[in-house]
């Protein structure tokens, strides 16, 4: 389908208003965990939001767990104003949390998913973002122009498909929710909170402090980041193919180091 001059112009204006949008969206998720639910905004016009983009559990806030019901509300509100509802899956994706999408936990469906990181392997940058049957038509159709230098990465597929393939292996999920349990009892009763889904967990403590805590940590040899949005929390996000030993000694150092 040809594309006019006209129609190019629309479809960017579409997208900053689509980017804006998201701006009000990470707003909303910074409200969670346990503040109000999603509410409808009422006064705004609401028809005028083509999109509402969130990461479902902020990980520089720390993997918040969100209220009961937010999402689906969030998704709710979508359905009824016809947004389309884009999960940012880039932390949470790929198994991490115990189910394939940290969006299944929560019995929704989002019409847009993106995904990153673990989609490389730990070796090559590759992204995706992933549309729904009918948004796919869409996007060709607005012919929304798209470039990348990076673009169809070959090699970046390679270990993209071995990524796919082990983390769509039967006994994975099982396998993450066998070490996120672990976590889960190694962790209990330490000097901090610990806001879990499955293997992304915040670790949040105003007293150890995020840098203090990130570098002590570091000097023990285990990786984790300061949580921007949290006055004591990092991100601790442990790979999902550990064995149950090596999840055993992470812990161990960790409890030694932070408590
Ligand atoms: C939740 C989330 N979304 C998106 C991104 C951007 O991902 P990438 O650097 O792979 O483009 C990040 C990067 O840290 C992230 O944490």
């Amino acid at each position: 389908m040809s594309t006019t001059r006209r129609e190019t112009t629309r479809s960017r204006r579409d997208c900053i208003r689509t980017m804006a949008a998201a701006g009000g969206a990470a707003a909303l998720a910074s409200c969670t965990p346990n503040t109000r639910a999603a509410s409808d905004t009422g006064d705004q016009d609401a028809a005028s939001i083509d999109a509402v983009m969130i990461e479902s559990s902020p990980a520089q806030s720390g993997f918040p767990v969100p209220d009961s019901g937010y999402l689906q509300a969030v998704n709710d509100i979508c359905r009824k104003h016809g947004a389309k509802l884009i999960i940012d899956e880039v932390q949470t994706g790929l198994g991490a949390t115990g189910k394939f999408w940290f969006w299944q936990h929560h019995g929704i469906l989002p019409d847009i998913v993106t995904t990153a990181k673990g989609l490389g392997g730990g070796i090559l940058a590759n992204a995706a973002v992933l549309l729904a049957p009918g948004i796919k038509e869409w996007f060709f159709d607005t012919a929304i122009p798209h470039s990348s230098t990076f673009g169809g990465n070959e090699l970046g597929c390679v270990a993209t498909a071995r990524v796919c393939d082990l983390t769509m292996a039967p006994g994975f999920l099982e396998h993450v929710n066998v070490l996120a349990e672990q976590f889960a009892e190694g962790l209990r009763g330490g000097p901090y909170k610990v806001n879990q889904h499955g293997l992304c967990m915040g670790i949040l403590s105003e007293e150890l402090g995020k840098m203090e805590m990130t570098a002590k940590l570091f000097e023990a040899g285990i990786f984790t980041v300061p949580a921007w949005y949290t006055d004591g929390g990092v991100e601790f996000r442990p790979i999902l193919t550990l064995t149950e030993n090596e999840a055993d000694e992470i812990i161990r150092v960790f409890r030694d180091t932070v408590g």
